[in-house]
């Protein structure tokens, strides 16, 4: 067995061979080996990295991967486009102990999809917002409050509302908080979730749902687990989540896009504070923040959503755009972020006065979706260090 096969984001691939050109290493392909075996006896695993990505076309692949990797030099360096990930991860089981993403550039935008890569745990402990004494509040505040960029009032509003949170959530009168927000793409509220989570100190996955999955007449069973004696009766998606989580706190994407059957459901879950599966296992959810995100405008919103939902919701938000200096100070973050990131891996030293030129390359007006803003800051920064690689080898 090898130890791992890394994958790269296309995108990126220029940027990682330019990279490991400068350490003096080479990037060849899989497909001259395969022609002729001899040629795999000649490589040299101290300045060849072999790209494997060719192998995802080649038929019974598994059978002849297992003939051909160990001819290779032992410690090869293998990679391959991301793309096939899924196939490799399953094909080339045998032959690599483990897959691992090349982490060129720090992502901000994590989402877990992989239900069947969750870790089923026995006993349910989650921390939540009731559990923290009055100095962990005020860490817990100002650690989101730092995170979120812009929406002051929304942060001003959601401090005051975990403060009575806590006071009626005592008293046995508000078990769940929920949150309803609305606004454009890639504005903060999905942030807001992973934000509260990050603060509360979480180490596994934020439990989080998208409703675009669940727009389907029977995706009550995706959710809550089919009846008894059925294919999947071992718990919906909503139960292996929050199972799986350490945070009191579920995130319901995409809300809108769901039917009544789950709005009733949850007009349910946020009454009672509690869910129940359909094979009646209950999972207490007293303490919990939920949080809805939508990104329907204010006039489609009484439009979209009952009036018996609407009056459930502790909190309804309208996100507005970032403004300019709110976008800067996130920009200016990313790149700090990026070139420590950066640092970290490689030995290529970067300019000092880096971070500004990236910076005055950017206009920030341009952007009102931060992910998109986020996406031109990855690029500006390497083409920057594309061109400074270039200069030193002119
Ligand atoms: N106000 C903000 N503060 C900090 N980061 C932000 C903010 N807005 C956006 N971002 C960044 O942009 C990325 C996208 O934001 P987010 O996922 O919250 O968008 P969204 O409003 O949920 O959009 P969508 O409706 O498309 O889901 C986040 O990963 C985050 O890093
Ligand atoms: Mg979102």
């Amino acid at each position: 067995m090898r130890e791992q096969l890394l994958f790269f984001d296309k995108l990126y691939f220029n940027f990682y061979k330019a990279l490991k050109s400068e350490e003096g290493k080479e990037i060849i392909s899989i497909t001259d080996g395969l022609l002729n075996f001899d040629k795999i006896n000649e490589v040299n695993e101290d300045i060849q990295i072999v790209d494997i990505s060719s192998l995802s076309g080649l038929d019974r692949l598994q059978y002849n991967a297992e003939l051909v990797f160990p001819k290779f030099p032992l410690n090869t360096i293998f990679i391959a486009d991301k793309e096939h990930k899924k196939l490799f991860e399953h094909e080339l089981r045998y032959c690599f102990e483990d897959f691992v993403d090349i982490d060129l550039i720090e992502d901000i935008d994590v989402e877990y999809n992989d239900v069947e890569n969750t870790v089923k745990s026995k006993k349910l402990n989650h921390r939540k917002i009731i559990d923290l004494d009055s100095d962990e509040i005020e860490d817990f505040v100002s650690s989101f409050k730092n995170q979120i960029y812009g929406h002051q009032k929304f942060k001003d509003d959601f401090t005051e509302l975990i403060r009575n949170f806590r006071v009626f959530n005592k008293l046995g009168e508000h078990k769940i908080l929920s949150l309803f927000l609305m606004g454009d793409s890639g504005v903060g509220k999905t942030e807001v979730a992973r934000a509260i989570h990050k603060s509360l100190g979480g180490k596994k996955k934020l439990a989080k749902i998208n409703f675009g999955n669940y727009s389907s007449d029977n995706s009550l069973n995706s959710l809550i687990g089919s009846p008894r004696g059925y294919i999947g009766s071992e718990g919906g998606e909503l139960f292996i989540r929050v199972k799986d989580s350490d945070i009191g706190i579920i995130l319901i994407d995409e809300f809108e896009k769901s039917n009544s059957t789950l709005f009733n459901y949850f007009l349910d879950v946020l009454e009672s504070g509690k869910m129940v599966s359909s094979i009646a296992e209950e999972i207490d959810l007293n303490g919990f923040i939920i949080i809805f995100t939508s990104n329907i405008n204010k006039d489609e919103f009484p439009k979209r959503i009952s009036p018996e939902l609407r009056s459930r919701f502790d909190y309804k938000g309208y996100f507005m755009p970032l403004f300019h200096s709110h976008k800067e100070k996130f920009t200016e973050f990313r790149i700090k972020n990026i070139i420590e990131k950066f640092n970290k891996n490689f030995d290529f030293e970067l300019p000092e006065n880096i971070a500004n030129d990236i910076l005055n390359r950017i206009n920030v007006s341009n952007y009102k979706n931060m992910r998109d803003l986020n996406k031109k800051i990855k690029d500006t920064f390497v083409k920057s260090v594309m061109e400074l690689l270039a200069k030193n080898n002119e």
